[in-house]
């Protein structure tokens, strides 16, 4: 059995390189495109780099992404920092992206916020909690709102959370989910991160 350990999750290596699983699903996608245009994967690339080292993307894991892709480094990090769901810095063990849009907003996501900051330790927009568990982040609309207040970890959508009893639910599940989501490419191999766990 797989078992990651939260502080684990916030080092990258200095000269990463993609596990063979990794490397088969970035081979796979780039079928999708011409030969010519491999820097249409470059979002689906920089999910597999995200989940392959830790949850972040270092300098270091652009530049892999880069390389890999045929790019200039310039047009990974141009995307990298546009877009809110990766992550620039270590992350603890879960990332939780709190919905802090309108709807969610009149659902009680300031006083979810404050409770979340309050039970584990944790600061929006900080580092991660003390015991590694826990990255918070304010995010906007999830097309979720019919189920507000809404947080997001990784795939999975935490809805209604406007008790404290809804919100303990989640955070003992997160707390004792020892294995990491299998994602698809890894089903015939595992990424680095995983590796000696
Ligand atoms: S406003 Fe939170 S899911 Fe839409």
């Amino acid at each position: 059995m797989l078992n990651l350990t939260p502080m684990e999750s916030t080092t990258a290596p200095t000269k990463p390189q993609f596990s063979p699983a990794a490397k088969a699903e970035i081979k796979r996608l780039l079928t999708h495109y011409p030969n010519d245009r491999n820097k249409s994967a470059l979002l689906p690339v920089l999910h597999i780099a995200q989940a392959e080292f830790g949850g972040w993307v270092s300098p270091e894991v652009q530049d892999l992404v880069a390389e890999t892709l045929g790019l200039q480094p310039i047009e990974v990090y141009e995307v990298a920092t546009f877009y809110t769901m990766f992550n620039l810095k270590p992350v603890g063990k879960h990332v939780l992206e709190i919905c802090r849009t309108g709807p969610c907003m009149l659902r009680g996501s300031d006083e979810l916020t404050a409770h979340l900051e309050r039970i584990t330790g944790a600061k929006v927009g900080g580092p991660a909690s003390e015991d590694g568990f826990f990255t918070l982040k304010e995010v906007e609309c999830l097309a979720a709102c019919g189920f507000a207040p809404i947080v997001q970890v990784r795939e999975k959508y935490y809805e209604k959370l406007d008790t404290p009893e809804a919100v303990d639910a989640m955070l003992t599940e997160l707390r004792n989910q020892v294995h990491r989501p299998i994602l698809p490419w890894e089903e015939v191999g595992l990424p680095n991160s995983l590796k000696n766990n």
